[in-house]
């Protein structure tokens, strides 16, 4: 990291997180939250996710720079965290390393109760139906039905898929009863490649949670939608934060979508977290430190 660079950081945050180095350079400038009582709400709560000085490198070579260097991250019931970061910042792989995906080479990674940098035999697929994934691309079941790829998502830790077999008609109620929450229950019947893209998204939505998650990872969920679908997706995703007490971590490329839709937003560039603050504290001008003047290929004030 250049030591130019202004370190955002929430000193409430900072100062309760267990053992999280202080690493800021030169110039470091802190944001203290305004809203301490919501600060102090959310702390009491155990965190749902603790990273720890996570060091990931696809390369083992010494002079190859980590795609991920020093990491911390905390994610808290109910909270909707946006990760912000210029194109390869490391945004995926920190959450790809969350589940597992990705060749941890230092650090720790806790999620829902999982040691993912030491879990027992069996447990990774404990804690990969304990995490709802939201796509850019939705990954729908195109073919199938709306209700059906809603329902693939009970399939998550049962084994090998077999979509013969059928599901109870508990499993059908619960799905439908997710599609009426995220507003396309009269689609239920519909293939799935007949819907929309923000339909889509929703069936998405729906199947992660039929999982019942204790996390949700959305990685650009909005990337692929327009500026009202979007608000929409977001809105929805902050709700299911906020109604199942789950904390919902999404990666974004627009700045504002992120302002108006997270409690706090966390932000990478080149591997390293410099920004990690409640979102009242920020704006875009701070957040102006995650990019770089030649990233500008992704118009972030759209
Ligand atoms: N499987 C892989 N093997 C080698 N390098 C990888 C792999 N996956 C990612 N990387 C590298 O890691 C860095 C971070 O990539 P990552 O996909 O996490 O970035 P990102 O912030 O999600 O970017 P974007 O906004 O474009 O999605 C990039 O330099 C990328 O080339
Ligand atoms: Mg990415």
């Amino acid at each position: 990291m250049s030591n130019q660079v202004t370190r955002v950081t929430d000193a409430a945050a900072s100062a309760t997180a267990q053992a999280a180095p202080v690493r800021a350079g030169a110039g470091q400038a802190s944001v203290t939250a305004t809203d301490r009582t919501t600060t102090a709400e959310l702390r009491q709560a155990l965190p749902l996710v603790t990273v720890r000085d996570l060091r990931v490198a696809y390369d083992d070579k010494p002079e190859t720079k980590p795609v991920l260097d020093g990491v911390d991250l905390e994610l808290f019931p109910g909270e909707m965290v946006a990760l912000l970061g210029a194109s390869g910042s490391g945004k995926s792989t920190l959450m790809k390393s969350l589940t597992g995906f990705a060749p941890v080479s230092g650090g720790s990674v806790r999620i829902a109760g999982h040691d993912v940098t030491n879990l027992a035999r069996g447990e990774l697929r404990t804690l990969r139906s304990d995490v709802g994934q939201v796509f850019q691309q939705f990954q729908l079941i195109p073919r199938l039905s709306v209700l059906t790829n809603v329902l693939t998502g009970a399939l998550h830790g049962a084994g090998p898929i077999n979509l013969v077999g059928g599901f109870s008609s508990a499993h059908r109620q619960r799905a439908l009863s997710l599609l009426d929450r995220v507003g396309i229950a009269h689609k239920a019947k519909d293939p799935a490649r007949s819907l929309s893209g923000g339909q889509q998204q929703r069936v998405a939505i729906a199947r992660a949670l039929m999982q019942q998650p204790r996390v949700i990872l959305a990685d650009e969920p909005v990337a692929s939608l327009d500026p009202k679908l979007a608000d929409s997706v977001l809105g929805l995703l902050r709700r299911i934060a906020t109604e199942d007490g789950i904390p919902v971590l999404v990666s974004l490329h627009v700045l504002p979508l992120a302002l108006a839709h997270s409690d706090r937003i966390v932000g990478l560039r080149h591997g390293e977290m410099l920004v990690s603050a409640r979102t009242t504290d920020l704006d875009a001008a701070k957040l102006s430190v995650l990019y770089d003047e030649e990233d500008d290929d992704v118009d972030h004030h759209a």
